[in-house]
């Protein structure tokens, strides 16, 4: 199959990294998951230990970061200024910290440029909240993942249950909803499915069941082969 660009977008926890990832392999993509790139410029921001109002300093210490995406054993290995932070963007300091972030215009137009170069070659599956609708509009396919806060609670739950066993499922659903609240009433690119992406609600479905109906509708747009 000729190269061409997937962008997956949801809210958090649809299982968007998971399927992108899956969907790339299988295609012989490469993966890049974007909520990466906000979460590693978040931690290198509270590292330098900047304050909520500067942010001024935070825009320029975006610029000069540099943020890698490798494919690693266990998916993606990302490394900021050649230090390996994969572990680290996931601490719930940074968790909470992320959509302020965010929401920063001049933080999203840095990482969107990089974003649009990495994808610039094509035979890349992008997964983000902006994708569709911001950084690939021409992208060829285009999937808005989404399912029940509750389902997406209990995924995260799973997922954290090694590293932070003390996390309820209650907390977890207020958190996702507040996250997907800051994310979709932001005033800079909006969590927003794009017209023409197709939603799955992943609520009811498998992993390998989502992955199958995103590589048939690759099959379709772009004529199989
Ligand atoms: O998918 P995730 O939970 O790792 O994303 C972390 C945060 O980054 C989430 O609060 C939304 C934000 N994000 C974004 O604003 N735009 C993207 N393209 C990807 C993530």
């Amino acid at each position: 199959m000729e190269k061409f660009n997937i962008a997956i977008d949801g809210p958090a926890g649809a299982g968007k990294s998971t399927i992108a990832r899956l969907v790339a392999g299988n295609l012989g993509f490469v993966y890049v998951d974007t909520g990466a790139m906000y979460r590693a410029v978040t931690w290198k921001i509270l590292d330098e230990g900047l304050g909520d109002e500067q942010t001024a300093e935070m825009i320029a210490l975006t610029k000069r970061t540099d943020i890698r995406l490798t494919p690693g054993e266990n998916g993606q290995t990302v490394f900021v200024d050649g230090r390996d932070v994969t572990g680290l963007i996931r601490s719930a300091e940074v968790t909470g910290n992320v959509s302020r972030v965010s929401s920063i215009g001049e933080i999203r137009e840095v990482l969107t440029r990089k974003q649009k170069e990495m994808a610039a070659g094509k035979g890349v599956v992008m997964d983000g909240r902006d994708i569709g609708s911001h950084v690939l509009p021409n992208a060829e396919v285009k999937v808005f993942l989404t399912a029940s806060v509750r389902i997406r609670a209990e995924r995260r739950l799973r997922e954290i249950a090694d590293t932070q066993p003390d996390v309820s499922l209650e907390q977890l659903m207020q958190d996702i909803a507040e996250r997907d609240r800051m994310d979709e009433q932001r005033e800079v690119s909006p969590l927003k499915r794009a017209p023409d992406a197709v939603l799955i609600d992943t609520t009811e479905m498998t992993i390998p069941e989502v992955v199958d109906r995103i590589l048939e509708l690759c099959k379709s747009r772009i004529g199989g082969g």
